[in-house]
């Protein structure tokens, strides 16, 4: 396909959404087609499912049935957003992707991960060609999420050991794969801005 396909990762509050739009901004500055989009959601459909997995009580869907919803959300953000948008030759820049299903359906509660990622082979099938893992303490991300609670908190509800678990999780899981720039979360949202925007140049050419 002739566009390119980023993801931003990381534990909730860790500064994703952020920066996904301060690269947006930059990209489209430079001249560039870009679609910025989120999971889960992205598309109308996936955007009704979201509220499905995201209100309510923690305990409100299983590990296994949330696989299937946020891989059903997915499945249509493809074919209706990401796809269409690729074969355009747009950057797109999503707000989380398989990876966060990876964490947060594959390790969370119990070991998932094979479930997960069979069920990706089967019907999503494809990764981002770089990804961008904000990396920051879970403490630290965890207060910035509560600072601006609404009505998304399943995931932020389920407290500091299952973001340390994440953490964790995404770090082991960067250090398998080549498409991984790990950044520090820490830094102050322009220092970081100012080093997504250099591996983001670099990686278009
Ligand atoms: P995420 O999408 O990963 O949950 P957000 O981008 O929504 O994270 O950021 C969570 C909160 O932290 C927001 O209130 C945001 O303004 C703030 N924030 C983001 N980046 C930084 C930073 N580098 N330093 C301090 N606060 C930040
Ligand atoms: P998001 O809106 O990115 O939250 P935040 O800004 O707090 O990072 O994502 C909402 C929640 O959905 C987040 O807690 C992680 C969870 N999630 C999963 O559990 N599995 C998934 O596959 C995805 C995409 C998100």
């Amino acid at each position: 396909m002739a566009g390119r396909f980023w993801s931003f990762e990381g534990i909730d509050g860790s500064g994703k959404s952020t920066q996904a739009r301060l690269l947006a901004a930059s990209l489209r500055a430079a001249g560039h087609e870009v679609v910025l989009t989120r999971e889960p959601g992205g598309s109308p459909g996936a955007e009704d499912i979201r509220r499905l997995v995201l209100e309510g009580t923690s305990d409100r869907w299983s590990a296994e049935t949330e696989i299937l919803l946020f891989t059903a959300a997915r499945r249509d953000h493809l074919e209706k957003t990401i796809r269409p948008a690729l074969e355009r030759g747009a950057v797109v820049i999503t707000d989380r992707f398989a990876d966060s299903t990876r964490m947060y359906q594959g390790i969370s509660r119990g070991d998932l991960g094979q479930v997960v990622d069979d069920l990706h082979a089967l019907m999503i099938g494809v990764e981002p060609d770089l990804t961008f893992l904000i990396d920051l303490p879970a403490a630290l991300g965890l207060a910035r999420a509560q600072a601006r609670a609404g009505a998304e908190m399943r995931f932020e509800g389920m407290g500091l050991a299952m973001q340390t678990q994440m953490r964790s999780g995404f770090l082991a899981l960067a250090a398998k794969h080549a498409r991984f720039a790990v950044i520090d979360g820490t830094a102050a949202q322009e220092t970081i801005a100012a080093q997504i925007l250099a591996i983001a140049l670099a990686h278009l050419g």
